[in-house]
């Protein structure tokens, strides 16, 4: 059965990023925050993934989640909010249980949930958020085996369809905004920020000559690194409010769920110029402080501002989510058997250590006495019979569980034919 698991979300289908944004846990309180849901909840495991279209919690618990978890949920992370608000936010957030969770995880993977359909980071973000969960000591067995077998679901709808192919990403399409705004090749460019997604927008700056690249990063090294690859500058985060050198564009996006350019930086990085800015903002949330874009002359970018371009994507690839849709069905039920066996196998996990632990009883507690006067010969046969008994034993149960999970298996065929 797959009902423990369960997902909680707001996706970019139903929210604004903005919505989106404010349930993204800032960076240093993430683990304690999550530790904290999890005790509340009374969850067995939980995976927290935020991506820049998405807020993930998926959790495994054998208790039904009740109807009000969102509104429950969003008390803990977002008290700062009002109760108004926190209704608002949750009637726009989804609650799935058992294969519908399955199959949404299997979507968002596969990428057919995502703002550009086929656009594969997310199965890096997926991967990422596995390992930081787990290092964290959120996760368990239900979560390890979901995980794996939904990185296997998205290789296969990657191979099997052409959902991937000449796939654009959120990136490329900032990119080609930020391009359609005629910013000349030697323009003055700041980017605030050398995590992943800011290191692939340099990648486009570099392939399309852009060099003039001033980087500032809270970890220096992070910025030199980024600098090198483009032949830029590379400067501290701090270094920005006595920056003076001017700008043509700005592209903004760090890990912070505040506005890290706020009004007053930004008149100062501008130096007194009057030109019109080109402002590059990927965040969520958003980092750029909106009140510049409506005070100043700003060409402004940001994800939520390429969603109809997203659409048109979407539209080139319906028969190839079609295809994947078959793939996730059929992976579905392949899950369901795997997890079926995966107990059948924790149930049973426990049996070798017992039968040894009867072994070693017998030979130096119950007969212990009637053993020791043996001679050494006596005592090496009796240790190979009942080591030969011990594996025989263990081995009886496991053949019966196997014969079992294979009639269920012959069974449900059968039905399905
Ligand atoms: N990954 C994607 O495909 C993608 C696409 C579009 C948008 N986004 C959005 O981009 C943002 C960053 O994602 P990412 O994947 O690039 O993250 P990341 O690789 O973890 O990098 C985070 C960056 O933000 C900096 N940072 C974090 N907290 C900060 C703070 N409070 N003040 C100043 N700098 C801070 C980090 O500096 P240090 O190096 O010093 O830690 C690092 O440069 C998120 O809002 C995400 O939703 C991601």
């Amino acid at each position: 059965m797959l009902d423990g698991y369960h997902i909680l979300t707001l996706t970019h289908r139903d929210a604004p990023l903005e919505t989106i944004g404010q349930l993204v846990i800032p960076g240093d309180n993430t683990p304690a925050t999550l530790r904290a849901l999890k005790a509340r909840f009374g969850w067995e495991e939980l995976l927290y993934l935020s991506t820049c279209n998405r807020v993930v919690f998926l959790f495994y618990s054998a208790a039904p989640a009740s109807d009000d978890l969102p509104v429950s949920v969003l008390k803990e992370i977002c008290p700062h909010l009002s109760e108004q608000v926190q209704d608002a936010i949750a009637d726009k957030m989804r609650l799935l249980h058992g294969a519908e969770a399955v199959r949404h995880l299997f979507e968002v993977a596969g990428s057919l949930d995502s703002l550009v359909v086929g656009e594969r980071e997310i199965v890096r973000q997926l991967r990422e958020a596995y390992d930081r969960n787990h290092a964290w000591h959120l996760t368990g067995d239900h979560l390890r085996l979901l995980m794996r077998f939904t990185i296997e679901t998205a290789k296969e709808i990657y191979s099997q369809t052409a959902i991937g192919e000449k796939a654009l990403s959120v990136v490329a399409l900032a990119f080609s905004a930020m391009q359609k705004t005629g910013l000349a090749k030697d323009a003055r460019i700041l980017l605030i920020g050398a995590g992943q997604t800011n290191a692939l927008f340099a990648k486009f700056l570099a392939k399309n000559g852009y060099r003039n690249v001033t980087v500032f990063n809270r970890t220096l090294e992070k910025a030199e690194h980024l600098a090198a690859t483009l032949g830029g500058r590379a400067l501290p985060f701090d270094a920005l409010e006595h920056y003076s050198e001017g700008f043509d564009a700005l592209v903004v996006c760090t890990g912070a769920t505040q506005a890290v350019v706020t009004p007053a930086l930004y008149r100062s990085l501008l130096a007194s110029e009057t030109s019109r800015k080109t402002v590059v903002d990927l965040s969520v949330p958003n980092n750029v402080d909106k009140r510049i874009v409506s005070e100043h002359p700003v060409h402004f970018v940001e994800i939520e501002s390429l969603k109809t371009v997203a659409n048109e994507n979407l539209a080139h690839r319906e028969r190839e989510r079609l295809k994947a849709g078959d793939i996730i069905e059929r992976r579905i039920l392949a899950y369901r058997e795997l997890w079926h066996e995966r107990q059948v196998e924790r149930a049973l996990a426990h049996i070798p250590d017992e039968v040894r632990a009867v072994k070693e009883r017998a030979v130096n507690e119950v007969f212990g006495k009637e053993f020791a006067e043996l001679d050494n010969a006596a005592q090496a046969l009796m240790l190979k019979m009942l080591n030969y008994m011990e594996k025989k034993c263990v081995a009886i149960p496991m053949k019966a569980a196997k014969a079992v999970v294979l009639r269920g298996k012959n069974s449900k065929s059968a039905k399905l034919v």
